[in-house]
């Protein structure tokens, strides 16, 4: 018997030294952790449970034969993140270069499946560079393998990316497929083709860096919507993504137990500029409305005229969506409508209730904006607020004009409670636009065209300026002074919690892609 377990012992310590002493040295020269001390790191002390230690390739193409190792280049298994359960994969870049073929592969369709089946997170650290080439398509069908239950997972349980190395090719499409992307500065990319390419095809000559780091892909395309500085942040950041989020689309946003207190906050009330063309960073309301320091941005450095993330109100996980005054006005464009739809439908679909702040001027006009289909992706913001069934409540602060009215979580779309301040200002435009071509005749003849203009102006801001025909009419629930906001929040989230709602019977929507 001992002989048997020395052989177990053997096999497992040669699994857990992956490549090696020297390629994980290598690993380590770079900055970069190993896929195990990876897990080690992510989950709680001892819970791991690894599944398809000694797993091996069966591939024989150019003498890969002699160059097996355990674990086929990828650690799965389970275990806990602050006594939650998730499953796990991680790429070894120390062997063969984390890359992925056909044993590889199977490891992480497993884990998939037992995610789905038993209603747990799937979180997949990448560090691979790519289809394993010696394979060939057996590579390429493990991949599709992935992706295919990537998007029937997408909506039944939560899927976070972590790219921790280099992410390329088509491989870029599982994370892609994901919930959320966290991506390390420095260490890591993500791109569709590589610098080599794009210089052959284009002739544009760019780093990995430039064409696919952490700072391309949080500023530029969106592709992630977290970076880290190093790999332990990048960790820390899914673990509190996962403290917002529940294990699965059949259960409630997680609730922290909450005690009421004094929930005045004062400060609120100051905010908002008197000039009404002043900007102020919706960030301040935010902060002032929810639960101390929980308030977690996604996409921070993306379309940051609109700020999404996470955060507690009453100890209560919440969405926040929330236009933002100091960039470009709040208005909403192209890339901020995305963001914020994706957005609400994750939240949507894991029952996470959504908070909107409102200060919004209308949407960006332009021929850039439009040859770009502004009308399609600002379709998209609508549809997705118009389809969620989670309790859903607007805060008008500001400027709430035109379409983007209807669109930021108005009454009619569904919205349960629509709150405004005394600030709010609910028109179909700004009073001077309307005053210019509603009362154009009477400006052009008037003795003093410009004085009349002012005249009409201020007519129009005297009826529409202000949230009391919105009120009267009953498309805002309640003009509240903007101390109170807190407190209105935390019972009216409170009033919502067992709210059931269900879309009419369909296959699925279509929303405009
Ligand atoms: C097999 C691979 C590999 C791969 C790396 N290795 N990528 N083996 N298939 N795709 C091996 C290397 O041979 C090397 O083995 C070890 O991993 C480490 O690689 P290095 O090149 O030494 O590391 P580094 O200098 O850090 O460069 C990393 C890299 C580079 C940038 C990722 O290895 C690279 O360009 N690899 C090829 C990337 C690629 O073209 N992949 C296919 C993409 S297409 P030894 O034994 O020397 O340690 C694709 C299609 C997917 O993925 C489609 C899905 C739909």
């Amino acid at each position: 018997m001992s002989n048997k377990i020395d052989e177990l012992n053997e096999k497992t310590r040669k699994a857990k030294e992956g490549g090696g002493k020297k390629r994980i040295e290598k690993q380590h020269e770079k900055g970069k952790l190993t896929a195990r001390e990876r897990i080690k790191f992510l989950l709680d002390e001892g819970s791991f449970e690894e599944m398809g230690m000694l797993v091996t390739h069966r591939s024989t193409n150019f003498g890969l034969e002699k160059q097996k190792f355990y674990g086929d280049g990828v650690v799965t298994g389970y275990g806990t993140i602050n006594g939650r359960s998730v499953y796990v994969f991680s790429q070894d870049f120390t062997v063969m270069g984390g890359s992925l073929a056909e044993s590889h592969a199977e490891k992480i369709v497993k884990i998939m499946d037992l995610s789905m089946k038993n209603g747990v997170p799937v979180i997949g650290l990448n560090d691979s560079g790519g289809a394993r080439i010696q394979e060939g398509v057996v590579s390429l069908g493990g991949y599709a393998d992935i992706f295919y239950r990537n998007t029937l997972a997408s909506g039944v349980v939560p899927q976070l990316s972590a790219i921790m190395g280099p992410c390329a090719g088509g491989a870029v499409y599982s994370p892609a497929l994901t919930d959320f992307i966290t991506m390390v500065e420095n260490t890591s990319y993500m791109f569709v083709t590589g610098p080599n390419v794009v210089k052959t095809v284009t002739h544009e000559e760019v780093t990995s860096e430039e064409l696919g780091g952490a700072s391309a892909h949080s500023t530029k395309s969106g592709v992630t919507h977290f970076t880290a500085p190093n790999e332990i942040a990048a960790l820390d950041q899914i673990k509190k993504l996962l403290s917002y989020i529940p294990q699965n689309c059949e259960e409630p946003a997680p609730s922290l137990p909450y005690e009421v207190q004094d929930e005045k906050r004062p400060k609120l009330n100051d905010i908002v500029p008197d000039n009404p063309n002043q900007p102020y960073d919706i960030r301040e309301v935010i902060t002032g409305v929810a639960d101390t320091d929980t308030f977690f941005e996604v996409h921070k450095d993306y379309a940051e005229n609109i700020v999404v993330g996470f955060a507690r109100i009453g100890g209560r996980s919440i969405g926040i969506v929330a236009n933002q005054p100091a960039v470009l006005a709040g208005v909403l464009d192209i890339e901020s409508s995305k963001k914020g739809a994706r957005f609400v439908r994750f939240c949507d679909a894991f029952n996470i209730p959504l908070l909107v702040f409102e200060d919004v001027p209308g949407f960006l006009p332009g021929t850039d904006q439009e040859w770009n289909a502004i009308i399609t992706n600002g379709a998209k913001l609508l549809y997705a607020f118009s389809e969620a069934t989670v309790p859903r409540i607007t805060v008008i602060t500001r400027k709430a004009y035109g379409g983007a009215y209807d669109v930021m979580n108005s009454k009619h779309i569904g919205a349960d409670m629509n709150y405004a301040w005394p600030t709010a200002e609910i028109a179909v435009m700004g009073a001077k636009g309307a005053a210019e071509i509603i009362f154009r005749n009477e400006i052009k003849n008037a003795a003093d065209p410009e004085a009349k203009l002012k005249e009409k102006e201020a007519e129009y801001a005297e009826l529409f300026a202000n949230p009391y025909n919105a009120a009267q009419r009953g498309y805002v629930d309640e003009v509240i002074v903007p101390e109170n906001t807190r407190e209105k929040l935390i019972k009216a989230f409170k009033m919502l919690e067992n709210k059931a709602d269900n879309l009419p019977k369909k296959k699925h929507g279509n929303i405009p892609l």
